[in-house]
């Protein structure tokens, strides 16, 4: 009884010390600084460069669905065209709780200070201006040079709005994440491309569902653990869990792929689709984008609608897309 009393103790003892070592190692080193290549991409202040600009930014490229105050969203999903001062907030428990920034040229809040190439740097390699990690919520590291410069150039072409968006802050578990190494930038896996042929191909339709509309990262599943997509690509199954536009309901994507059984589009025409698209929000609180979608020109909606017809159709069934807040 003794022994095995003894033997109990010194466990917790050597448990705990490795516990209290580990805790002490994520709070020394998760705030770790990064390196990455500055890309060479400066602004421009031709106006159609900047047009170019704001049309990916309201449209496909949706980075007005997050960098805009949290009461302001859902007004610009509605297409209220304001300057992007930050404030979307998302809080994962354990994780963190991240904050889009302020993007207009503000000095003090906003990105006034960063230079063009700090700003590409954090949008294709996920390395802010002082090395720290951004979070893989945008899914633009191969964005062409082209549609980089002309986002960038856009934003400097804002007017400054002195909004502070506090930092985003990490909980434990998130923090465990970067100083383990499971969490880190996230670069190009390709040299992105110069410019793309803007056409209604399959080929334009594949980069932007890939890198610039994120149609792949939300129509894929991932493991919400370790940011590993497990799914097929565009077969869904990706469940969001009810935010602060949802009113309760969680949502899980569908399959994209010209399965015959399962695919929600198969049996849609082109003009099925592009009116889809025209449309905007159907479901209130779906996470997708629709009403910054609803900017896309029918060259990008074809192209997109091309190059998903032309996937290998993937059998795999999503029951149901928008789920009911469960009666308590
Ligand atoms: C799904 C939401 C979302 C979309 C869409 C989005 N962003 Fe972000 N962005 C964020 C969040 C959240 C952060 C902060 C991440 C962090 O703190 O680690 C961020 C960070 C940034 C930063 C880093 C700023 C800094 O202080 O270094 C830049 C630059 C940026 N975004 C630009 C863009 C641009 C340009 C677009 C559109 C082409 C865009 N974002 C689309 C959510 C989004
Ligand atoms: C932020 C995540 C997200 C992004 C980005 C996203 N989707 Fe979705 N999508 C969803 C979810 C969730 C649903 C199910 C709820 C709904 O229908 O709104 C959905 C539904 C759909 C539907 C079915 C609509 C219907 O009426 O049945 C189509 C088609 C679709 N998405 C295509 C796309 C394409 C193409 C893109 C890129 C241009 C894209 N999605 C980007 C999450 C996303």
């Amino acid at each position: 009884m003794k022994k095995t009393l003894k033997i109990f103790k010194w466990t917790a003892i050597i448990l705990g010390s490795l516990l209290a070592a580990t805790f002490i190692f994520i709070q020394l080193t998760w705030n770790k600084k990064f390196t990455a290549p500055y890309p060479d991409i400066k602004a421009s202040k031709d106006s159609t460069v900047i047009a170019r600009g704001k049309y990916l930014a309201f449209g496909p490229a949706h980075c007005a669905t997050c960098h805009v105050p949290m009461d302001k969203i859902m007004a610009v999903e509605n297409g209220l065209e304001i300057p992007l001062s930050g404030g979307w907030e998302l809080e994962f428990p354990g994780f963190g709780n991240f904050r889009a920034p302020n993007l207009t040229p503000d000095t003090e809040t906003g990105i006034g200070k960063l230079t063009d190439a700090d700003l590409a740097r954090s949008i294709r390699h996920s390395v802010g201006s002082d090395g720290r990690l951004i979070f893989p919520f945008m899914s633009f590291q191969e964005m062409s040079d082209e549609d980089l410069t002309a986002v960038i150039s856009f934003l400097r072409s804002q007017e400054p709005v002195s909004h502070l968006v506090p930092r985003t802050e990490y909980g434990l578990l998130g923090k465990a994440l970067v100083a383990f190494g499971l969490l880190k930038p996230e670069g190009p896996k390709n040299t992105p491309q110069k410019a793309v042929v803007r056409d209604s191909i399959a080929e334009y339709g594949k980069y932007l569902t890939y890198h610039v509309a994120n149609c792949r990262g939300c129509h894929t599943e991932m493991d919400v653990n370790t940011g590993q997509y497990i799914g097929a690509d565009f077969s869904g199954g990706t469940l969001f869990e009810p935010d602060a536009f949802s009113n309760g309901y969680s949502h899980m994507s569908p399959n994209l792929t010209p399965d015959p059984n399962t695919g929600v589009i198969t049996k849609w025409s082109e003009d099925q689709f592009l009116t889809r698209f025209t449309t905007g929000r159907i479901h209130e609180g779906s996470p997708m984008p629709w009403g910054a979608f609803s900017n896309m020109d029918s060259t990008d909606l074809k192209a997109i609608y091309r190059y998903l017809h032309s996937l290998q159709p993937v059998e795999r069934k999503v029951a149901q897309t928008v789920i009911p807040p469960v009666e308590k």
